[in-house]
């Protein structure tokens, strides 16, 4: 996996991350048996061009209802998003925003190539061949470029989803539990990739994961949100110098950081 350096080298065309403004935003569902459930409730959350914002949280808190409304796959019963000013489904015809999900949705009957070549279809502009070649091998798949989805396994799947976020260089990154279903060794070969990758494009990115180790390690900022309804916890700064390495992980800061976010998701999760 040290296939970065070609990239980021074949994303001259790197764009500036994306600025995203939530406000008061509440959504509600409709329960099959009748009555409804608040998704969200009255959440508020900015985040800077180039910031990467990590989100834990108790299952079910709305993390991905969250992200769903930033990738204007929602809309929201209540308040506002605004992506670099304007409505989310302007951001997403651009296509500014790469989402990589818990389903990672993969079209079966493509190879891994082709998966990851996807957006350029859908946005109607030429393969960049070099690109997706490039974006397989970062994720150490050149050897399965002409897989299909069933002859990989889950983590391997998940890999050519986060391959297909960055396809289209986006602004503005959402990614659901990416790494959700990696053994830990490959999990944390993707961690420090990912970093890389964040730090040479700056890339706006918004990463929901059940790793708090992973989310202070990733993150310049931690949320965790709390349920019923789901809504915003509470939030750390996370100022550990980058890159952050196996030895930042072991260091005293980081583990002290790590057991206040894991105290305040305590919290939350004790929460009613
Ligand atoms: N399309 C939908 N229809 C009805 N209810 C929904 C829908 N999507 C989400 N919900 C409800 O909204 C709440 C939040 O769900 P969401 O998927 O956002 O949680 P989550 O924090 O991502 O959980 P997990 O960590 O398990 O992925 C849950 O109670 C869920 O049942
Ligand atoms: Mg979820």
């Amino acid at each position: 996996m040290n296939a970065m350096t070609d990239v980021v080298a074949t994303t001259s065309d790197a764009r500036e991350g994306a600025s995203v403004e939530a406000a008061s935003i509440t959504k509600r569902f409709a329960m099959a048996g009748g009555g409804e459930v608040v998704a969200l409730s009255g959440v508020d959350l900015a985040l800077a061009p180039g910031s990467f914002v990590a989100v834990v949280g108790p299952s079910g808190c709305g993390k991905s209802t969250l992200l769903r409304l930033i990738a204007g796959l929602e809309t929201p019963d209540a308040g506002a998003i605004r992506i670099d000013s304007e409505p989310p489904s302007v951001a997403a015809a651009q296509h500014r925003i790469g989402v990589a999900f818990q389903d990672h949705a993969l079209l079966p009957w493509l190879s891994v190539r082709q998966n990851v070549a996807l957006p350029f279809r859908l946005a109607g502009v030429p393969v960049d061949e070099a690109r997706v070649a490039s974006l397989v091998a970062m994720v150490g798949l050149a050897e399965f470029a002409g897989a299909r989805p069933s002859q990989l396994s889950g983590g391997m799947r998940q890999r050519v989803s986060i391959a297909r976020s960055l396809a289209l260089s986006p602004r503005l990154l959402l990614l659901d539990e990416p790494f959700g279903a990696l053994d830990l060794v490959t999990r944390r070969a993707l961690n420090l990739e990912m970093q890389r990758v964040w730090e040479s494009l700056r890339t706006t990115t918004l990463l929901i994961t059940h790793s708090v180790d992973e989310a202070v390690q990733l993150a310049d900022r931690v949320i965790v949100m709390a349920s019923r309804p789901g809504r915003l916890h509470a939030s750390f700064d996370v100022v550990l110098e980058r890159p952050r390495t196996r030895a930042t992980t072991q260091g005293d800061a980081f583990v002290a950081l790590t057991r206040r976010v894991a105290g305040a998701l305590d919290d939350a999760m004790a929460q009613p």
